[in-house]
């Protein structure tokens, strides 16, 4: 199959249309939104929704999220409108974040995976919606990459992994966070089963009290039970190992570069995710820049494309983690994920 990309930046409507009419007839379009590249079907139509996890590779126990062009749609896909809804909607939408609840008759079982709940997200991107808009129905779509992959941030990214597998890519630039949406459960007390750019500060300021899934910076012990069955899966890995150090610059520097000489002297080609504070510390090693501490929703943007970057100059990379005060917390979450968990707090 041939895959075609198009721009949306000069004319999303015509974009939208042509997108539309893919997914009317039950194929797949790759769409960008402000979190990441969308693998977008026909949200109720389950025939379709299944061509979406066999073009990702991905396990069809995880389930989708619902994507809307408007609040109301949202309100059919749940059985009734769920608790802080509204506030939530109000504040947040369209934006990154999506509510899960116990779902209504109109979800397929492909969508959630056989779960008595949908996740729905209304995203903050025209294309995104005019699309939705012009397909006439909700969009079922994980993030575009192949299953365990880092998620796509350009239409670049989509192609190197769903090239001769989908016919149409939209192509929207970079996405603004380019870290997935954060996803919250609105079935008993919210709880925050993915952290994004909308924040648990920014959450409790609504909510009052968000709990956290204990399984956001630590793998699921044996026998436990995933929140989210995302959460399971081997994620956002590039094929180089990454291994992550957290603490203050100078000594993350130290024990970063120590690592590195080690790795290099055993014939590896190790390579340095670093901040701006601790760049100083890192001599003549090959190091890339994530960014500055200050700014952790910047260092969200550029992580996925640099773990796609750097594994093509690289067989290990040697990552700074940080806090995970605010969109650290999204952060330090992707890191650690595609770090397998290595890591070593100083
Ligand atoms: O920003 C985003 O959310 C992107 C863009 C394309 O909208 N989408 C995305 O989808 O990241 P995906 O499929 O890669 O991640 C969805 C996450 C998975 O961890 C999944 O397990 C969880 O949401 N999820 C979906 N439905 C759920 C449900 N009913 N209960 C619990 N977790 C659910
Ligand atoms: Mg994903």
């Amino acid at each position: 199959m041939e895959t075609k990309v198009i721009s949306v930046l000069q004319d999303y409507n015509t974009a939208a249309r042509e997108g539309a009419k893919i997914i009317r007839s039950g194929g797949l379009v790759a769409f960008p939104t402000e979190t990441v590249y969308g693998l977008g079907a026909d949200g109720l139509d389950g025939a379709a929704v299944d061509r979406i996890f066999e073009a990702k590779g991905r396990p069809n126990d995880n389930p989708l999220i619902l994507h809307v062009a408007e609040k109301e749609a949202a309100f059919r896909l749940w059985v009734a409108e769920p608790p802080r809804a509204r506030a939530l909607m109000d504040t947040f939408w369209p934006g990154p974040l999506t509510l899960i609840y116990y779902r209504s008759d109109m979800v397929p079982d492909e969508v959630t995976a056989g779960l008595d709940t949908v996740a729905v997200r209304m995203p903050d991107n025209q294309a995104a919606r005019a699309l939705i808009a012009a397909s006439g129905v909700p969009i079922a779509a994980p993030s575009a990459n192949l299953s365990g992959k880092p998620s796509p941030t350009t239409a670049a990214h989509v192609l190197q992994d769903m090239e001769g597998r989908i016919p149409l890519i939209l192509d929207g630039g970079p996405c603004r966070y380019g870290v997935e949406s954060t996803v919250l459960s609105l079935v008993g007390t919210p709880t925050i089963l993915r952290p994004g750019a909308v924040t648990k500060e920014m959450l409790a300021a609504v909510l009052g009290e968000v709990a956290l899934a204990p399984s956001i910076l630590a793998p699921l012990g044996a026998g436990e039970k995933a929140a989210s069955p995302g959460m399971k899966y081997k994620h956002y890995a590039p094929n180089a190992q990454v291994f992550v150090v957290v603490g203050e610059a100078q000594a993350a520097a130290a024990r970063l570069s120590a690592l590195y000489d080690q790795f290099a002297a055993a014939g590896k080609r190790p390579y340095i995710a670093a901040t701006a504070e601790a760049m100083p510390f890192y001599g003549p090693r090959r190091c890339a820049l994530l960014g500055t501490r200050r700014d952790p929703t910047t260092l969200c943007s550029r992580l996925f494309s640099l773990l796609r970057e750097l594994d093509q100059e690289a067989d290990v990379i040697l990552s700074e983690g940080i806090g995970t005060e605010g969109t650290g917390l999204a952060f330090m979450n992707r890191l650690l994920r595609s770090a397998g968990f290595r890591v070593e707090y100083l």
